[in-house]
């Protein structure tokens, strides 16, 4: 799968988001190592605090189907009905970050920000989260 695919996939999973409060959709396509590919999407609540944004949909759908090891994940975010030629790119949060941190190589994984399918970025998790706190600060 090349990241054109796997940013196809995160405007599938975006058409699921459950918005009706920030009216921002979100996508999100998570690769695993050996190919497979885990949707997610926002999920918001009218108490706010449940809300769950699509990157860490994704992973929870991906780590309880077992999958430990991942190579990329593609991100696409906009306001509900905006035209497709007028998406930006839109950066994870930083708890999002701080699950990529727990999964994922720091160096390795790419995080691909995409306005569509040719536009994107690519940005390694040390770049985005620096001087990350993990399990091994813990050993
Ligand atoms: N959101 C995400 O899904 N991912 C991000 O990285 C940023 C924010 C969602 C959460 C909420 O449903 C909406 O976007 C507005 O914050």
């Amino acid at each position: 799968m090349n990241y054109s695919e796997l940013i196809k996939e995160a405007f599938v999973a975006r058409k699921s988001s459950y918005a009706p409060y920030s009216h921002f959709h979100v996508g999100a396509a998570l690769l695993t190592s050996d190919g497979k590919v885990y949707r997610g999407c926002n999920i918001e609540s009218a108490s706010h605090t449940p809300s769950c944004c699509a990157e860490r949909t994704a992973f929870f759908k991906a780590v309880s189907s077992d999958e430990r090891n991942f190579k990329a994940i593609a991100i696409v975010a906009a306001a509900a009905d905006t035209p497709e030629d007028e998406y930006e790119y839109t950066a994870p949060c930083g708890v999002c970050r701080q699950i990529m941190a727990e999964f994922c190589d720091l160096d390795d994984f790419e995080v691909i920000l995409a306005k569509n399918e040719e536009e994107y970025k690519i940005y390694s998790v040390n770049e985005l989260l620096p001087l990350s706190f993990t399990g091994k600060d813990m050993e």
